[in-house]
């Protein structure tokens, strides 16, 4: 079962994202649950992922470079061991990630930069952090601790929109582009 594939077609706001399949994304819930988290607002689990690269708003005229850039990625294999809460009081997320930053993923969000600065797209001035939000509107993490790694290799990654509305922001998954599957974790 998939989200239903859609095209872009108005001004959107985008992203780059790692989205997980059901077994990893009940287990990311598991540890949004066992999370000690004395506030905040828990993500659908339907919308758990990891961004890539944010693009914000994209028009309909943007849109096909967008998809040139992905398409011309090299798949890699990515093995992520999301082993560690973190908090950021500002935005005020409780997130989940890898401790350790696997060389592939930050190759794949160089990359995927390399192609969207040729089309004119500005990369965040921060270092990249990969997290999956957990709960927004947090006021404090009690315990940084995760019940086990979760070990995820993901078998594609996503061009992702953000659907305004009431409450939290909602996701959708408009096209997926395969990374290459291996037996090893290392
Ligand atoms: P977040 O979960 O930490 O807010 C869609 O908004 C996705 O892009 C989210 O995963 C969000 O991260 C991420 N993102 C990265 N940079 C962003 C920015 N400048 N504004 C909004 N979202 C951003």
């Amino acid at each position: 079962m998939g989200l239903p594939k859609v095209s872009v077609s108005a001004d959107q706001r985008l992203f780059f994202a790692l989205w997980p399949d059901p077994q990893t994304r009940d287990k990311l819930v598991a540890i949004q649950r066992a999370t000690q988290a004395p506030s905040g607002v828990a993500l659908h689990p339907d919308d758990l992922h990891l961004t890539l690269a944010f693009l914000g708003q994209v028009s309909s005229a943007q849109s096909a470079g967008v998809k040139a850039v992905a398409d011309a990625m090299r798949p890699t294999t990515i093995n992520l061991s999301i082993d560690h809460l973190g908090h950021w009081p500002q935005p005020r997320v409780i997130w989940a990630g890898p401790t350790q930053v696997p060389p592939a993923l930050t190759e794949l969000v160089a990359a995927l930069w390399g192609g969207l600065e040729a089309c004119g797209f500005q990369p965040e001035t921060r270092p990249y952090r990969p997290h999956i939000t957990l709960y927004r509107k947090a006021k404090a993490l009690l315990s940084a601790a995760t019940p086990r790694p979760l070990v995820w290799q993901p078998v594609d990654f996503v061009l992702a929109c953000s659907l305004s509305g009431p409450g939290l922001p909602r996701y959708k998954v408009l096209q997926r582009w395969p990374l290459k599957i291996s037996g090893s974790q290392g």
